[in-house]
C-alpha cells in the first residue's frame, strides 16, 4: 500500500489531456501545441560547446553537492550585477533545475500544519510541494483586472498564526504578470511585519516585454533579504531545460537545510549542466536578447488576435511568454455535440475542434480560464489564431 502522502497529491491535471495530444499526434493530426512551458528555441550554441568540451574533457564525476564553485561565483556575481543582491556563495546551492531549488525550500522550511501562502493563479507545482512537505496550501485571489497583481489586501486577510511562507512567481506562470515596486516593498513589509518567509521564483526573469521591470524582492531592503529564497536558473532565459540546472540564494542556515536535502536525495545536479551553464552566464547575452525579441513580437501577435475575439478576455501580458485568456463566456454554450461546463471541456474542444492544444485554468487554481504559450513559431501562431477564432465562431 502506497504512503498515505500520496493521497494528498495527484500528477498533473493536463496529464490526461497530454496523452490525449500525444494519441492524436501519432494518428497523423496537425495539433499546433500552445501548452508549451519552454522555449522553443534550441540551447544557444555557445553553450552546447561548453556542455560538449566539458564532457570530452571528462568533466563527467560527481561534484561538490552544492555546485562547482566558479559557478556559484557566476551566480553571485549575476545576482550583485543584475538583481542588486549580494550573497556570497557560500548562500548559493546549485539545484536540480529551479524545480529542486523551490521543493527543497518549502521542504525545508514548511512542517505539519504550517500554511503557505499561494497568489493565484499559481504554477501546479507550488501546490502538491506544499501538500508533500505536510503543510496547507492558502490559495490568495490576485487582481483579474489589474493585470493578476498581488491584491495586498487579500495576502493580509489571509496571514495567520501558522503562516509559515508564501511563494511568488515574479514574472509570473501562467498570467504573464510583473509585480511592482510597491507590492513587493508592501508583501516584504508584510513578510516581516509577522515573521513569514518569501520564497521567489523568479525564473522568467529575462521575458518581459514593454519597459516592464523585473525586481527581486530580496534586494528591496536587508530585513526582506533576510526573509527570502531567491530562486532562479536557466532553463527559460538560456532555453536550458533539459540540462536541469537551477539554483536558491538564501539566507545561510537556509540554504545549508536545503543542501542537507539535496546531499541526501540527488547529490548534484549534472557535472556537464553545470559546466554549459558557467558557459551561459559568461558568454555573450545577446542570444537572449535576441529570443526575448521574438518573444515580443510573438506576444504583441498573439494579444492583437484575441483581442479580436469577442467572448475572450485577457489582461495584457508583461512577462514569460503565456497569455492567460477569461473563456467564462463560453461555458454553457455548445460545440462538437457537448456542452461546455468548465475550462477543461473548453480545453477538449479546442484540441478536438481547432486542433490546437491548450492548458485548462484548473491546473493553475483559477477555473474558466485557459492558458496559451507563445513558445511557437509565428507560422504556427498564426494558424491557431485562425484555428481558435473560428472554433469559438462555431460555438452554439
Ligand atoms: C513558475 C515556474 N517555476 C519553476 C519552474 C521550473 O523550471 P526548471 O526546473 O526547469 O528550472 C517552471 C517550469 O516550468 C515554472 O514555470
Amino acid at each position: 500500500m502506497l504512503a498515505s502522502r500520496m493521497s494528498k497529491v495527484s500528477i498533473s491535471p493536463t496529464t490526461q489531456l497530454n496523452a490525449r495530444v500525444a494519441r492524436l499526434k501519432t494518428e497523423g493530426k496537425d495539433i499546433i501545441k500552445l501548452n508549451i512551458g519552454e522555449p522553443d528555441k534550441s540551447t544557444f550554441d555557445y553553450i552546447k560547446v561548453a556542455g560538449v568540451k566539458a564532457i570530452a574533457d571528462g568533466f563527467t564525476k560527481y561534484t561538490v553537492g552544492s555546485g562547482i564553485p566558479e559557478l556559484r561565483r557566476a551566480i553571485s556575481e549575476k545576482l550583485e550585477r543584475e538583481n542588486g543582491l549580494h550573497y556570497p556563495i557560500d548562500q548559493i546551492t546549485v539545484t536540480v533545475g529551479g524545480k529542486q531549488a523551490v521543493f527543497a525550500s518549502i521542504m525545508s522550511l514548511v512542517e505539519e500544519g504550517d500554511e503557505v501562502l499561494l497568489p493565484v493563479p499559481c504554477w501546479v507545482s507550488y501546490t502538491d510541494m506544499i501538500k508533500l512537505a505536510g503543510g496547507t496550501p492558502v490559495f490568495v485571489e490576485t487582481k483579474e483586472a489589474e493585470g493578476y497583481a498581488l491584491d495586498l489586501d487579500a495576502i493580509r486577510r489571509a496571514v495567520g498564526p501558522r503562516t509559515k511562507a508564501i511563494v511568488i512567481c515574479t514574472p509570473n506562470n501562467p498570467t504573464g504578470a510583473v509585480y511592482s515596486y510597491e507590492d513587493l516593498k508592501a508583501l516584504g513589509e508584510l513578510a516581516c511585519e509577522h515573521g513569514f518567509y518569501i520564497i521567489a521564483d523568479e525564473i522568467y526573469e529575462k521575458l518581459v516585454y514593454d519597459g516592464a521591470e523585473h525586481i527581486s524582492i530580496a534586494s528591496i531592503s536587508p530585513e526582506i533579504f533576510a526573509r527570502t529564497i531567491t530562486i532562479n536558473g536557466f532553463s527559460k532565459a538560456y532555453a536550458m531545460t533539459g540540462w536541469r540546472v537551477g539554483y536558491a540564494a538564501a539566507p545561510l542556515e537556509i540554504v545549508k537545510a536545503i543542501q542537507v536535502i539535496q546531499s541526501q536525495t540527488t547529490s548534484n545536479t549534472s557535472s556537464i549542466g553545470q559546466k554549459a551553464a558557467l558557459e551561459a552566464l559568461a558568454g555573450p547575452q545577446f542570444d537572449v536578447d535576441r529570443m526575448v525579441d521574438v518573444f515580443a513580437q510573438r506576444r504583441t501577435y498573439v494579444c492583437s488576435r484575441l483581442a479580436k475575439i469577442p467572448q475572450i478576455r485577457f489582461p495584457a501580458p508583461k512577462g514569460a511568454f503565456y497569455v492567460y485568456l477569461d473563456v467564462s463566456a463560453l461555458i454553457g454554450r455548445t460545440g462538437g455535440g457537448k456542452t461546455l461546463t468548465s475550462s477543461l471541456d473548453i480545453a477538449e474542444y479546442l484540441l478536438d475542434e481547432a486542433l490546437v492544444a491548450v492548458v485548462p485554468g484548473e491546473a493553475f487554481n483559477l477555473a474558466g480560464r485557459i492558458r496559451i504559450s507563445y513558445s511557437n513559431s509565428m507560422e504556427n501562431l498564426e494558424k491557431a489564431m485562425d484555428r481558435i477564432e473560428a472554433a469559438v465562431a462555431k460555438l452554439r
